[in-house]
């Protein structure tokens, strides 16, 4: 099943809460600080800035970043990046935030290239806001065009320095800290049946599953608990640096056809659809018997659920997947969210499906999925 033969971790990573002050530490004469609205008006933003200050450093702000961001934002965040000259680029705020980051590098190479140009690669430092993503140490970045998200994978745009300082995912709304938490969990679960899987990164997809199982409710039901927001905060890198090696599969392809068409945050759509996922992996109709159930129950027994078989250990974890999905308030099914109407849902899940089929997570899922299969997956799952 191996398909992958190397590991890379190409990001310096400081987790210290405070650790934002390694901007001082940073050189350049300009930076371009990527960011949102939210940042701004809680005054990290100010912060980012007054440290690159002290390092001697201006910085320019581009703050045009919306969830879920779209071609449009990125060409304005190029603009932004070429009219400063910078040669230092941060990014501060959510996965949002930092993916937009990554395409404006992405596409300011991409422009020199055109013109024939040099490109000095300007040092990249990423500060998440959210614990979800792990784009701060990932080479992917998710960017919407024509209502459709695109997954821009290059090892190019992987951040050289992650900043992890929980002081900047202290006003992080409990919904976000749902939905961003199942993302975590999708990326270690969805790591570790992956084709591209290797026991590197499944060392890291069952450290991340133990801290979310362990710290996700703590940190939902307290928000001010900071031994939790940090240990949360370390599964989402850990994740991230996980599925940077072995990729993700269909929960993510589906989720990101779901969210682009009913505009449901990226976590949230995950978590919708990852119960139907991993029943149908595991071949949980059937003989619960290949490489998927295998592993699954493997996961189930390092978190110490019942696991005597493949379907037992799937089974097991799919009962904890549900338990923590009720505690942290993620609705039990599409339907329950409030925000897709049966109809429409119905008219899109063709499309969705064959979105879902040719994106660039599907490759990697342990089942090579038909469209037909996607389209069953998607109603069970409403
Ligand atoms: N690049 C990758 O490896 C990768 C992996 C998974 C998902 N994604 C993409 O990342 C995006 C989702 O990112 P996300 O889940 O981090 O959410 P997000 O960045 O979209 O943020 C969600 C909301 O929370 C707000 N927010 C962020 N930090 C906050 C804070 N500290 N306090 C208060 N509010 C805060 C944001 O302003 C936004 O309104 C999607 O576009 C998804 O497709 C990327
Ligand atoms: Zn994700």
């Amino acid at each position: 099943m191996i398909q992958n033969d190397h590991f890379i971790i190409k990001t310096k990573v400081y987790f210290n809460k405070g650790s934002m002050q390694m901007l001082r530490c940073m050189k350049g004469h300009c930076a371009l600080v990527v960011s949102d609205g939210i940042m701004q008006e809680l005054g990290y933003l100010k912060m980012a800035q007054g440290y690159l200050k002290d390092a001697g450093i201006n910085s320019a702000v581009f703050t045009g970043v919306k969830p879920d961001p779209d071609v449009n934002v990125v060409a304005a965040g190029v603009e932004a990046y070429e009219s400063c000259n910078a040669d230092l680029l941060v990014a501060l705020g959510g996965g949002s935030v930092i993916d937009t980051a990554k395409a404006i590098l992405y596409f300011v190479w991409e422009r020199h290239k055109a013109r024939g140009e040099k490109f000095e690669k300007p040092c990249f430092v990423a500060i998440p806001s959210t614990s979800g993503t792990g784009s701060e140490v990932t080479n992917f970045s998710v960017i919407s065009a024509k209502g459709a998200k695109n997954v821009l994978i290059d090892e190019f745009i992987a951040p050289d320095v992650a900043l992890l300082d929980s002081t900047c995912i202290r006003n992080v709304p409990k919904a976000v800290i749902a939905d961003t938490g199942m993302d975590v969990l999708v990326h270690a679960l969805e790591a570790y049946v992956s084709k591209d899987a290797t026991d590197f990164t499944d060392a890291l997809a069952e450290k991340t599953a133990e801290l979310i199982f362990a710290h996700l409710k703590k940190l939902y039901d307290d928000p001010a608990n900071d031994n939790a927001r940090d240990r949360v905060q370390n599964a989402s890198c850990i994740a991230g640096v996980a599925f940077t090696n072995a990729n993700l599969g269909i929960t993510h392809s589906m989720a990101h056809a779901l969210g682009a068409q009913f505009h449901l945050p990226h976590g949230r759509a995950n978590a919708l659809v990852m119960e139907s996922v991993i029943q149908y992996n595991a071949d949980l109709a059937g003989t619960a018997n290949n490489y998927a159930a295998w592993k699954y129950r493997m996961m189930a027994e390092r978190l110490n659920l019942p696991a005597r078989t493949p379907r037992e250990g799937t089974v097991s974890l799919l009962y904890a997947i549900r338990k923590l999905k009720r505690e942290i308030g993620i609705p039990q099914g599409i339907q329950a969210t409030g925000k897709v109407d049966p109809e429409l849902f119905e008219k899109a899940v063709e499309g969705m499906a064959e979105e879902a089929i040719h994106d660039r997570c599907t490759p990697t899922n342990p089942t090579p999925p038909t469209k037909e299969d996607i389209v069953r997956l998607y109603r069970e799952s409403f």
